[in-house]
């Protein structure tokens, strides 16, 4: 027995976070996917993504976790403590990518909470509550809308048979696709879908620019922007584009692009901090020698202020319908998240703890949505950053340094120690 006394249980943990492990644990997840350009392409209950639990599920088992999975298929891995009646403290984020995404948005914050659990076990450090760690089904949305989908219904914010019914475009349910990737993937008992939790912490990369700018290693994240989908359906008429006059069309097209144009026009924002994305835009029938019938396209609208994203969204539908010329156009809205402000002391804590390891931090609101906006409406939530390279995600080129990816996890470990400690 070491003369030294026992550090105390947050910086044992941290001292047994393995930076190799969670870096070649990363690479290995990565290969799940992997696209040509160096990005990965996961999609939520995809094929990749039973493989992604297989993996998840075999390491979680290797050190006697036990791995549990909800209605929605939140996967579950988790650690014991001292008293069983405890709420548990969750951490944790998403294995599913964007179409052509990044190897480290959500594999971080599910990769990080797995080394902390393994950090405990190697530091053999007892908590009070037990601390699990957590793969949130469909955080991205990009092929079952909305996103944030395993955490909305783990929080009482989307009903699961609802969820459960959403199609993608091919007309496959989250039910079915969901059911297949349990089967394939064998991972995972059941267990009821929403548990107390004492606190909720996740673990990202920034996917802005601010930390890499700073220089600074960890971010402490105050909260998240609000944020509005809608999908924008523009009706015109077939017809023949070699033999009607411009006169007689009613091009979807033409329309859907003044209507974009007009939006664009109506959303501008001096200050650069209200963001508009038409992140979607389908055309059809797609022929080349076809006037377009129809036109679908998505808006993404995002503000930190819920007053001014309410004003800009109430905007849309009308500019729509002005703008759209000859053709009819429908406006639906999918998502509406308000702002979330994170528990100040959970924001506090996530400071404290990185300068305890002697980590410089900076405070920054998160525009990026994430699981944790659901979280915060159940339990104290937190969020901790790490940076990445130009601030780029949601790309192929989206790339991390394995030092800062440790250094999170390790403050992670401590915050983690810290929340699961008796009260
Ligand atoms: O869309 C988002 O903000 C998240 O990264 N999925
Ligand atoms: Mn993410
Ligand atoms: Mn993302």
């Amino acid at each position: 027995m070491s003369s030294q006394s026992p550090l105390p249980d947050g910086e044992s943990a941290a001292a047994h976070v393995d930076g190799e492990r969670l870096w070649r644990r990363l690479g290995e997840l990565a290969a799940l996917g992997a696209t040509g350009g160096g990005g990965v392409r996961r999609l939520a209950l995809g094929p990749e993504e039973t493989l992604a639990r297989r993996l998840v599920g075999r390491w979680a088992e290797a050190r006697g976790f036990s791995v549990t999975v909800d209605g929605i298929g939140n996967l579950f891995v988790r650690r014991e403590g001292r008293s069983p009646s405890a709420p548990p403290v969750l951490t944790g984020s998403h294995l599913d990518t964007q179409p052509a995404g990044g190897r480290f948005d959500g594999a971080f914050g599910v990769l990080a909470a797995l080394e902390v659990l393994e950090a405990l076990e190697d530091g053999e450090v007892s908590t009070d509550a037990a601390v699990v760690a957590v793969a949130w089904t469909n955080e991205e949305g990009a092929r079952f809308q909305p996103g944030t989908m395993g955490s909305a219904v783990f929080a009482g914010e989307l009903e699961l048979a609802s969820a459960l019914a959403i199609q993608d475009s091919q007309g496959v349910t989250v039910g079915e696709a969901l059911a297949r990737v349990l089967e394939e993937s064998g991972v995972g008992e059941p267990c009821s879908t929403g548990f107390p939790l004492s606190a909720y912490v996740e673990a990202h990369i920034e996917q802005g620019p601010l930390l890499e700018a700073a220089r600074v290693p960890v971010g402490a994240v105050t909260g998240i922007q609000g944020l509005r989908w809608f999908e924008v359906v523009v009706l015109g008429e077939e017809g023949h584009a070699g033999t009607l006059p411009a006169t007689r069309r009613r091009d979807a097209l033409m329309s859907a692009v003044d209507v974009v144009h007009a939006l664009r026009a109506v959303l501008a924002d001096p200050e650069d901090l209200l963001r508009f994305t038409v992140g979607r835009f389908e055309c059809s029938p797609g022929s080349p020698n076809t006037i377009p019938g129809r036109v679908l396209f998505t808006i993404d609208l995002r503000h930190p202020d819920a007053a001014v994203l309410t004003a800009r969204a109430d905007l849309i539908a009308q500019t729509c319908r002005d703008a759209a010329g000859p053709c009819e156009v429908s406006v639906q809205e999918t998502v509406s998240s308000s702002p979330v402000v994170f528990d100040p002391r959970i924001v506090e804590l996530v400071e404290r703890s990185a300068r305890r390891l002697g980590l410089d931090c900076l405070r920054l609101p998160s525009g990026a949505g994430h699981d944790a906006s659901h979280m915060a409406r159940v339990c104290p939530t937190g969020m901790l950053f790490v940076p990445c390279a130009g601030g780029r995600s949601h790309t192929e080129t989206e790339s991390a340094e394995p030092g800062d990816l440790a250094a999170g996890a390790r403050v992670l470990a401590e915050v983690v120690c810290e929340l699961a400690r008796a009260r």
